[in-house]
């Protein structure tokens, strides 16, 4: 029988409720397939400043490290806004991917066909949208030094930071790109800012540089204005996009927001070697938490992406896969997913019900 570590984070607000039923989820399809996990649950993000005065604390850290993949679900909330910036929640989660060294942050944005209507685009700009954002997540705008604030001479303040990509940096992302896009439908479009930026400049030229070695893939460059109006104009142009940090943090969210609710999407971080972080690219939602009005697909399908990307283990990533469709195709919806006809559930209901489909897919023994 395999066994894997799972070190698993359910950080703040509606972290803990789905990543409860995330983790459900995996020993039921454990069990179907034959896999045993070991989860070994930690503090991350406003949880563990609370409780140990550090957003990420060493023991975490190394937890993780040491574990075969890790399973996070959300952190942040207004209780610590405030807070200066080494006791937020959010430089928890940015010590995590570089301690992790997750540089690449994949995520998937597809308009499933029992979701079209939930979509604010029409359903013929919707139907059929399968994009992957393929993000570059340790380094640039959010990494890059110098950065701080500056008392001026004049009296002003200054607040700073800086935007910096290596060509090792652009090269390993571009890669994962190409060969993302590779198994996909052979098509990348590189977003930059290269008619103003020089960071830009240099990742467009590495990018096209690298083009020679894919000659099955179709490259097109796209400033990341542009391609944000092109997201909603035209989101069926795209098959992978591949671009820096803060424009794939900006870019990612929109393209969610496609498919109807950010609340269904999950994604995968993985670097060179060692343990992948898998999220999913919703907050924590603390206006919602505790209330079991959470939507848990997006961390369940992150479960499913942790399978698959992390341990192989894609017989078991599809069952999740599908037992969360059949969910849908019964008609069950959590509040950001809802439409007339359908049947509202709450957090828990809805992982009970992706409980009991993939109960009824069990593998004849
Ligand atoms: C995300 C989030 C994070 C980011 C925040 C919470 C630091 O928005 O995962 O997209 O900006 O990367
Ligand atoms: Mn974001």
């Amino acid at each position: 029988r395999k066994s894997y570590k799972v070190t698993v984070l359910p950080g703040d607000g509606i972290g803990p409720e789905i990543i409860g039923v995330a983790v459900d989820v995996l020993r039921l399809v454990g069990s179907q397939e034959g896999i045993n996990f070991e989860f070994t649950e930690k503090l991350v993000g406003g949880a563990a400043i609370d409780e140990l005065g550090t957003p990420l604390p060493e023991d975490t850290l190394t937890t993780c490290q040491q574990s075969d993949a890790v399973l996070l679900a959300a952190i942040g909330g207004y209780k610590w806004d405030k807070n200066p910036r080494d006791m937020k929640p959010e430089t928890g989660l940015l010590g995590l991917r570089a301690g992790l060294g997750v540089f690449a942050n994949l995520r998937p944005a597809v308009v499933l066909p029992q979701l079209v209507d939930s979509s604010t685009l029409k359903r013929e700009v919707a139907e059929g949208v399968d994009i992957m954002v393929v993000r570059e997540l340790t380094g640039g705008l959010y990494f890059g030094q110098p950065r701080g604030f500056r008392q001026e001479s004049n009296g002003e303040r200054t607040g700073y930071n800086t935007m910096v990509y290596s060509t090792s940096e652009i090269d390993r992302i571009a890669r994962v790109g190409f060969e993302t896009a590779r198994k996909r439908r052979g098509k990348l479009c590189s977003v930059d800012k290269a008619n103003v930026l020089e960071v830009s400049q240099l990742w467009r030229e590495r990018v096209t540089a690298m083009s020679s070695e894919y000659p099955d893939v179709e490259l097109s460059h796209m400033y990341v204005d542009n391609a944000a109006m092109q997201l909603i104009r035209n989101p069926k142009q795209f098959d992978t996009i591949v671009t820096g940090n803060i424009f794939g943090d900006i870019i990612s969210d929109e393209a969610s927001m496609l498919t109807g609710s950010i609340g269904m999407l999950p994604s995968a971080s993985i670097g060179e070697s060692g343990p992948g972080l898998y999220e999913p690219i919703h907050g924590s939602a603390p206006d919602i938490a505790g209330q079991d009005k959470a939507n848990p697909l997006a961390q369940i399908l992150s479960a499913a992406m942790l399978l698959r990307y992390a341990l192989g283990e894609e017989n078991a990533a599809q069952r999740i896969e599908a037992a969360v469709m059949g969910a849908l195709d019964k008609g069950f919806r959590t509040g950001d997913i809802m439409s007339p006809g359908m049947e509202y559930v709450g957090c828990k209901k809805m992982g009970d019900i992706v409980l009991e489909t993939l109960e009824s897919s069990r593998p004849a023994a």
